[in-house]
């Protein structure tokens, strides 16, 4: 089947499923490689989400993602369906970007991918790679391999191979159009070069995007290596991100107690190259569907080994306390019963995800606690039946008639807030600043009792 790809001036153009298209990952990857000149179906379960991809309404909020799926979807080079088999079937090449969540009691629900497994046992009839994009324990994928081995031949009939995503959400348009690099696990030449032949396109910028998405010239380095080796730059990528923001998070708690500033300290630090100041900025922990799932994964994936990830828990037990901290600094600001405006629901800025939100997790704690809390958010919405709960449509509606305004998330309409008009129309002018948004010394702010994040 490699041999029957069309080629066309040097380019391989190629028949691509992406199993999980409605999801983040999936729906990026699949309308990025309709973009790329491949020829795309994307598959997802939930039909609703079909129909409307079909209709250009996007499940998720994220930035120019509607103006590209309109575009793909001009362009007649993608199609949506939830018939997995069927798109199996006629691929060349299957990309799966099912989810992976985490269980309550912090096991990784494999459900999907079993399912997807059995898809893959059904349908393949030709030589189909396949590419692995969800996060995948490296434990269930000597699993999947060991199924499929149980019909078919490695290497003549399958290859897998490891492609890790680095998209961050409300970014990852922009990311998969400029990655820093593309990671290639693989156990045989074959399979890695084939997924190569996918990327080049993007690797030589030949891409047929919306003007307004931005592409750099910047070469794209690739990574190539075996195929627990792929898992573990993203395992090792993303616990090092986490490491940096529990790092981050417990300075800055340290700098409040000696009357230091983070920021500056950020600064001094960050001027040494080895350190830099990126992804050194503190807040009220890490939320989202992956840094804490990446790094769970690595202690369990420690405990099969053996061997305790004392270092990954760290990580993850500092974050936890974040929410706790911040609790603790508004109860000694505002009394019990007090209205609570909190700024910014999404885990960050630029997303509708609530998944993991310290936002979500401080609303439902000052709720508990007897506290009346009303929230507003551009794009995210929480709902909670409890009476002392209200989300707002408008901002200033929410700080109307507040006693303390908690800013969770640094949305720009934050930081571009007339501070006037919030002053007149606050109770008592406290402002819990968890995303340093503004500067202390700033005359406006220095009318309000304004507290930052390690300053
Ligand atoms: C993260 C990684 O950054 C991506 O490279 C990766 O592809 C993705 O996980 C994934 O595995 O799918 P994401 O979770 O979308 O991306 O968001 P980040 O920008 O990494 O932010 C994660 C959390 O850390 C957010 O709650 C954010 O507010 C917080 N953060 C980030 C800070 O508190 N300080 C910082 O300096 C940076």
């Amino acid at each position: 089947c490699y041999l029957d790809y069309i080629k066309f001036i040097g380019v391989i153009f190629m028949k691509i499923s992406v199993i999980g298209g409605a999801g983040y990952v999936g729906l990026i990857t699949a309308l990025g490689a309709s973009s790329m000149g491949h020829e795309v179906i994307s598959t997802d379960i939930d039909e609703k989400k079909v129909q409307n991809l079909k209709i250009n309404v996007s499940p998720i909020y994220e930035e120019n993602l509607d103006s590209l799926l309109e575009f793909c979807n001009s362009k007649n080079k993608i199609s949506f369906t939830s018939n997995s088999n069927e798109a199996i079937k006629e691929s060349d090449l299957v990309i799966i970007s099912v989810g992976t969540p985490t269980k309550i009691n912090g096991e990784i629900d494999l459900s999907q991918v079993e399912m997807v497994t059995k898809y893959l046992i059904n349908s393949i009839k030709n030589y189909t790679l396949i590419v692995i994009k969800s996060t995948l324990p490296i434990t269930a994928v000597n699993v999947m391999k060991k199924e499929l081995d149980s019909k078919f031949e490695s290497g003549v009939d399958y290859d897998i191979i490891s492609n890790p995503e680095f998209l961050r959400e409300g970014r990852a348009v922009h990311d998969f159009y400029n990655p820093d690099r593309i990671v290639i696990g693989g156990d045989s030449n074959k399979s890695i070069n084939i997924l190569k032949e996918f990327y080049m396109p993007l690797i030589n910028r030949d891409l047929n995007i919306p003007n307004n998405i931005f592409v750099s010239d910047k070469k794209i380095p690739i990574v190539e290596t075996n195929l627990p080796s792929a898992q573990m730059i993203k395992y090792g990528s993303n616990a090092f991100l986490a490491n940096k923001i529990s790092f981050i998070n417990e300075i800055a708690q340290i700098c409040e107690s000696v009357d230091a500033d983070v920021n500056d300290v950020i600064f001094g630090m960050g001027i040494d190259p080895r350190i830099g100041k990126n992804y050194m900025q503190p807040g009220p922990g890490f939320g989202g569907p992956c840094l804490e799932k990446d790094l769970t994964a690595l202690v369990e994936l420690g405990n099969h080994f053996e061997l305790e990830a004392t270092f990954m828990k760290a990580i993850l037990e500092r974050n936890e306390r974040q929410v706790e901290l911040i609790f603790k600094k508004i109860t000694n600001e505002v009394e019990v019963n007090s209205e609570i405006t909190i700024l910014g629901l999404s885990f960050k800025a630029d997303t509708d995800d609530i998944r993991n939100s310290a936002s979500i997790k401080l609303i439902n704690l000052l709720v508990e606690k007897g506290y009346k809390v009303k929230s507003y958010d551009p794009k995210a919405k929480y709902t909670l039946n409890n009476q002392k709960y209200t989300q707002y449509n408008q901002i200033y509606a929410s700080i109307e008639s507040s006693n303390c305004i908690v800013i969770m998330t640094e949305w720009d309409e934050f930081k571009n807030i007339d501070l006037n008009k919030v002053y007149e129309l606050m109770d008592t002018k406290i402002i819990l600043d968890m995303r340093n948004l503004f500067d202390k010394n700033n005359d406006l702010i220095n009318n309000f009792n304004y507290f930052g994040i390690g300053n």
